[in-house]
């Protein structure tokens, strides 16, 4: 897809933009939301976004990584707010991607208010707020791109005041008892999704329903997680299968229900998350499994990976790639070579497995659009690790994600 054919969206942009830049959003929950406090969005290129626009003007020829990969499974990527701070971000994101996962503004700590909570005044019924998330729906809505929710219960990013006592703050207020954590559980499983399902019908087609359950040094059956996990320490072990009965209770038929973890490919974590997927498959709960894949330059070998890939596909659950990105600390060509030679690797392995039907992989996200936002920087370090330089130039990594002939493999 070249740029001159993006130009087309720009009436549907603008009209996103303008919506998204402006007073408050009705919700039909019943929680109305608060004006959206989004920075102006700009119409002028920044520095580097005028770098990429060149580029394209230059040769034309960017592969579209959403257009070549139409045929297997839909090319994601995963993004926060300001990602879409001026109009040529927007554009750009779209000319690649057809699938948008929110970064952060789909988690627990941002879609659920304590405030309104406290003011609503029941114990069982924690109170959502999607402004936050709205900006990035407006968009994957507008734009005509699908969307992944992620993620509804997950013992990170969970504020703990959703599991304490009168919704309290105070560290150490007592938690409450089982079966009142499942109303609010249920209260809140159905709030977010009704909200996405009432404002954008049609929109989110995967719901990443339960994040890392599974940590294989716990000596919990099937090595359930239990440190800093209030899920499972206030509903135990059934919180997974309980969250999932919720989600296909208010989810639309056509939308499919993830499990999502990273790290799948640790062999005690593959059959533990086979186990766990097999029983819920059994009961008609899940659709698919997610690995998140956020991989390094030489761990996991591709045919461990592979392995776990085509493992899950023999449950008949789909498959998606839910977080792809390659830790790569440096940023020498040399290396960056490798780093695209990598990309092309996994993504001939993941074209080849859904080719072959060996795994129904329905779509691959990268974490991230360029390299300076990339949320393994925080984990200390400089990181290349993403498809894009900071100035929206196309990395070799780009190009050994678009399996280009012009990354060599030996
Ligand atoms: C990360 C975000 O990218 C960061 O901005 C945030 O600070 C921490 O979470 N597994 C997941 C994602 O399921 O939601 C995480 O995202 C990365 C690991």
């Amino acid at each position: 897809m070249k740029l001159g054919k993006l130009t087309k969206r720009w009436l549907c942009l603008a009209l996103c933009v303008l919506l998204c830049g402006c007073g408050t959003v009705d919700t039909e929950n019943g929680t109305p939301n608060e004006p959206v406090d989004e920075e102006q969005v700009s119409s002028m290129p920044e520095e580097g976004e005028r770098n990429f626009l060149e580029q394209y003007e230059k040769d034309g020829t960017l592969p579209c990584l959403s257009d070549l990969y139409a045929d297997n499974f839909s090319i994601g990527i995963a993004i926060e707010r300001t990602d879409l701070s001026t109009q040529v971000k927007q554009e750009l994101i779209m000319s690649q991607f057809n699938s948008i996962t929110c970064g952060n503004e789909m988690k627990a700590d941002y879609t659920l208010s304590r405030d309104k909570s406290v003011q609503y005044g029941e114990e069982d019924y924690p109170v959502v707020d999607m402004t936050k998330a709205e900006p990035l729906l407006m968009f994957a809505s507008e734009s005509g791109m699908k969307l992944r929710g992620h993620t509804l219960v997950w013992f990170s990013q969970t504020p703990r005041w959703l599991f304490a006592e009168g919704f309290s703050d105070d560290l150490n207020a007592p938690l409450v008892s089982k079966e009142l954590m499942l109303k609010r559980m249920e209260n809140y499983i159905q709030q977010v999704i009704e909200y996405c399902n009432e404002n954008y019908p049609g929109l989110i087609y995967a719901w990443d329903v339960v994040n890392e359950a599974i940590e294989p040094s716990s000596t919990e059956e099937n090595h359930l997680r239990v440190d800093e996990n209030y899920w499972y320490e206030v509903i135990g072990a059934e919180y997974i299968e309980k969250a999932f009965e919720y989600a296909r209770k208010y989810a639309e038929p056509e939308q499919k229900l993830y499990y999502n973890d990273y790290n799948c490919y640790d062999k005690t974590k593959t059959f533990a998350i086979y186990d766990m997927a097999e029983a819920l498959k059994e009961k008609g709960l899940i659709d698919g499994i997610g690995l998140q894949s956020h991989i390094g330059m030489t761990y996991p070998s591709i045919s461990d990976y592979e392995y776990t890939i085509t493992k899950f596909g023999q449950l008949g659950v789909e498959i998606q790639i839910t977080e792809l990105d390659i830790s790569q600390e440096d940023n020498s060509e040399e290396a960056q070579m490798e780093l695209a030679q990598r990309y092309k690797r996994v993504f001939q392995m993941y074209k080849k497995l859904d080719d072959m039907q060996l795994a129904d992989i329905t779509n691959v996200t990268i974490w991230g659009f360029t390299d300076d936002r990339s949320w393994l920087r925080s984990k200390g370090g400089p990181n290349y690790p993403l498809l894009f330089d900071k100035d929206f130039n196309a990395k070799l990594a780009f190009f050994g994600a678009a399996m280009d002939d012009s990354i060599e493999l030996y």
